[in-house]
């Protein structure tokens, strides 16, 4: 164990490299039982270093190291010195030619970062610090060098040899072994290097940019998945598209190519010309992915293919800076599969994820700035608050500066830093420049911590018709940061007044800039009380105290003329309605459902003119972790009655719509993908979920679900089935997951879905099921994809997992720890649920904080477990405890 690993990084400790990578010669010899890496480095004395020693510092992790000689002439061991996370070599001369071998185990690297086997195949996986598993080297975003890449192996087992970049040369070797030459022609640095050699088959097919270059598209996979790589291709080539005419941005080399991979520790990666892809983000065919899987897929694809120029082309300075690229490519992929379906939608789904789990983050233990100030695991700072809230802060600024000046900054800041690896600053500063909008207080969003909470007053004067309107804004404590020392932030409101017929009255005037900690906005001349819509699209990432009254609600719900301020509505509404049932439930009362609620739901249901996704969405109720978020204390078992409740009450009373609406959007025909279609699908599977909302609904549903069962013709209507009926103690539950198993157990991505809806179940005997299927042939501990499906999954039930005799958190913890040494990324990943322990009652506090302890007390545990567990132990503000 090294010693690195425990200790805290920090931004403000930046220093320049002492030396640069021109160029980079890597040659890797691949055999059956390990790897052996040659390294020809072409160093050269940084101009912008202060350090005069002339010592080199190069990572390194786990390497064997077999030989080492600078300028041709080997080193003896005295020469150097090796530590437990790199290498010094003393006293080196301005320029000089460093000669590295390594020797590494890929078969038996199980953490899945550096070198690594997926089902046979070799692939790398270098982000953030994967390279140092592979040679010595400076791996830091910040030293960007060409690299050449020359592989050999067998030619059975490996017949194809990929690398970034282009091909330059290949070959037959002796004893059935060949070889490739890849020559990367742009500078990168090395979280962006990738090797892939394997027996792969390819889907191949081409794109002309706009400046009329061909580029060959190709998606390697495992023969038998051929047949689904066509949805992927079609994204691959409409994301190229799309940048062209958004950003003017063109692809750069003559080959793209994408890797699917079974065994991923994230979703892709960005490798320059060869991206690395779980495979879940590639396979698809009707009978096998969800619509959401297709929209994942659409959305990843862009991700990593947009990444070319926000990541590839201008980089990271370093690790703090990554929302730099992260931020900036998710506002991108969201904007892009808004282009490409429905905007409301895609706004929905990705305020849901922010609400969900990156305010949750924001108001615990793991909260930190989108451009952190230190970290102990770079691995650990993959976060929502770097991607999606890093993505709603570029989102500010496109609404600050209208899209034309966004533009125009993104064109500066390109122009700018092309080749460059730069700061979030410099990001802020190129739009700035080139839009003129002053940016200094806004900068705030990338320091401070924590979600602003707003509160909300309003004033009427009927005589003067004048509305006046108060807002105040308050953030509270993070770790690091006291509320009391924070300042206000700069956050567009966007907002619109609507009269009694529901119609806009104040076209035009629809941004205000709120800059301090209250500020007053007066309308006047009003013919009559308007109601606010406020916080349009969500144009900011805030919690605004709740102020509106369920009758306001009902009226947004049926007349905003933002959809997603409709849906938004009808979410506030919802919230209020299961929060005051769980109280009373917590009471011992027995619970009436709000009248109005029923109404305004029923006109969802009757609603004719509408879209109908956002009426599909309107129905979901906010999920239980977000409701818990909103409690004082939770209460996950009152709260899941009280949702429950609801859910059953609704099925009681609208019965007969939920019918109507199920039958009315039944028939499909033929499948498509268009937004229509999905809506339609949506429509249809809620009402179905809402008809098996009880534990034993009626024989009739019952049936009619069956039936949408066995004679479904794609993946969505069928899981719709599955998922709803998880939930029912009948007899019909088992023998549809039985059949279910029998049919997909051959297709691993199909039976992670059946891992997690299992893992999801409320009912009582979850655990047991879960502690079940680790045993089962569908499950795997080293696969990250099932066991994010089935003890990941179990850790987000907010019902079994918080079983208050605490077994849930003990069978998690124990996951935890098997999982440490294997694969740490995972296992660190696994410890969110107990972050929040503090926001529940004494005695699962007790028992949370129990297991813990117990993680943190495990001798050897890795930095990426010790960091998560430490700060949920040690932080102290939990803004309602
Ligand atoms: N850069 C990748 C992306 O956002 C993220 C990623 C992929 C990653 N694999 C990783 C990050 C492994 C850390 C470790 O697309
Ligand atoms: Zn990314």
């Amino acid at each position: 164990m090294s010693t690195r690993k425990h200790s805290t990084i920090y931004r403000k400790d930046y220093q320049v490299p002492d030396f640069l990578i021109n160029e980079l010669h890597l040659d890797f010899i691949l055999s059956d039982k390990d790897c052996v890496v040659h390294a020809k480095t072409v160093f050269q004395k940084n101009p912008d270093s202060q350090v005069t020693s002339g010592d080199l510092f190069l990572h390194g992790q786990g390497l064997e190291l077999l030989n080492i000689a600078v300028d041709g002439v080997e080193l003896s061991s005295d020469n150097y010195q090796l530590t437990n996370d790199g290498v010094i070599l003393p006293g080196m001369s301005d320029t000089f030619i460093l000669d590295l071998s390594t020797r590494i185990y890929p078969d038996k690297n199980t953490e899945l970062e550096g070198l690594y086997r997926s089902s046979g195949n070799f692939c790398t996986q270098c982000e953030a610090e994967g390279f140092r598993k592979i040679t010595y080297y400076l791996d830091r975003p910040d030293v960007m060098a060409r690299f050449t890449t020359r592989i050999e192996a067998s030619k059975t087992s490996c017949p194809v040899l990929l690398s970034n970049g282009n091909l330059v040369e290949e070959g037959d070797l002796e004893e059935g072994r060949h070889f490739v030459i890849w020559e990367d022609p742009f500078p990168k640095p090395s979280y962006l290097f990738a090797l892939v050699a394997g027996d792969l088959v390819s889907l191949n097919d081409s794109f002309e940019t706009m400046s009329g270059r061909e580029i060959d598209l190709k998606i390697f996979v495992e023969k038998r998945n051929r047949n689904k790589c066509g949805h992927a291709m079609t994204s691959l080539k409409k994301s190229m598209q799309w940048d062209e005419e958004k950003f003017g941005l063109e692809y750069d080399l003559d080959m793209y190519m994408i890797v699917a991979v079974d065994d991923f520790n994230m979703g892709a990666m960005e490798n320059k010309g060869l991206n690395v892809f779980n495979s879940k983000y590639v396979l698809a065919s009707k009978e096998t992915a969800t619509d959401q899987d297709y929209l994942g897929i659409e959305g990843v694809i862009g991700h990593e293919y947009f990444h070319n120029w926000t990541g590839n082309r201008v980089t990271c300075r370093d690790w703090f800076q990554l929302s730099l690229k992260e931020g900036l490519t998710v506002f991108r992929d969201q904007e892009f599969s808004s282009d490409m379906n429905s905007r409301a939608i895609q706004r929905i789904e990705d305020v849901r994820v922010l609400r969900n789990f990156q305010f949750r983050e924001d108001a615990g233990p793991m909260a930190h700035p989108v451009r952190p100030d230190s970290f102990v695991e770079i691995n650990n700072f993959y976060t929502v608050t770097i991607y999606n809230k890093g993505a709603e802060v570029i989102r500010m600024m496109h609404t600050l500066l209208g899209a034309e000046n966004f533009r125009k900054g993104m064109d500066l800041y390109f122009k700018r830093h092309d080749g460059q690896a730069v700061t979030c600053d410099d990001f802020v500063s190129a739009i700035a420049d080139a839009s003129g909008v002053d940016l200094e207080q806004f900068k705030l969003w990338h320091s401070q911590s924590g979600t602003p909470e707003l509160q909300i007053e309003e004033h009427w004067n009927s005589n003067s018709g004048e509305y006046r309107l108060e807002i105040a804004q308050t953030c509270p404590s993070t770790p690091g940061q006291l509320q009391e020392n924070k300042k206000a932030f700069h956050i567009p409101l966007c907002f619109g007044l609507l009269d009694s017929a529901g119609k806009d009255m104040n076209p035009g005037k629809d941004v205000l800039h709120f800059r301090s900690e209250r500020e007053s906005y007066s309308f006047e001349n009003l013919p009559e009380k308007p109601v606010l819509s406020l916080l349009r699209g969500f144009s900011a990432p805030v919690k605004i105290m709740p102020w509106q009254d369920r009758e306001q609600l009902a009226f947004l719900m049926a007349n905003d003329s933002d959809p997603f301020n409709r849906w938004d509505a009808a979410f506030r509404l919802s919230e209020a309605v299961i929060l005051e049932i769980t109280k009373s439930l917590q009471n011992g009362e027995s619970p009436t459902l709000d009248p109005l609620f029923v109404a305004a739901v029923k006109r969802i249901l009757t609603d004719q003119r509408s879209d109908k996704s956002l009426l599909g969405m309107a129905l979901i109720l906010p999920e239980e972790n977000y409701l818990a978020q909103q409690m004082t204390v939770i209460d996950p078992d009152n709260l899941h009655e009280g949702r429950k409740f609801v859910r059953q009450e609704l099925c009681r009373v609208l019965h007969g719509e939920f019918r109507q609406i199920w039958e009315e959007n039944c028939d499909q025909g033929e499948y498509k993908l268009t937004p229509e279609s999905m809506g339609k699908r949506r429509l249809k599977n809620v009402c179905l979920s809402y008809l098996l909302a009880g534990n034993a609904p009626d024989q009739t549903d019952v049936e009619l679900a069956l039936r949408q069962y066995y004679d479904g013709q794609n993946m969505t209507d069928i899981i719709a089935v599955l998922a709803a009926i998880s939930n029912c103690e009948i007899p019909e539950r088992l023998e549809l997951l039985e059949h279910f198993y029998e049919k997909w157990k051959d297709d691993v991505l199909v039976m992670d879905k059946w891992l997690t809806l299992q893992a999801t179940s409320s009912l009582p005997g979850t655990l047991a099921s879960v502690q079940e299927l680790m045993k089962h042939p569908a499950f795997s501990i080293t696969n990250p994809n099932k066991v994010r499906s089935l003890i990941g999954a179990f850790g987000s039930n907010h019902v079994c997992f918080h079983r208050d005799n605490g077994e849930g958190y003990c069978f998690l913890a124990e996951q935890i720890l098997a999982l440490d040494s294997r694969n740490p990324q995972i296992a660190s990943r696994l410890t969110t649920p107990f972050s929040t322990w503090k926001r529940y009652d004494g005695a699962r506090q007790v028992l949370m904080k129990k297991q813990l302890q117990r993680i943190a007390d495990k001798k050897g545990l890795s930095g990426d477990v010790s960091e998560m567990v430490r700060r949920s132990l040690h932080v102290c503000f939990f803004p309602n405890s």
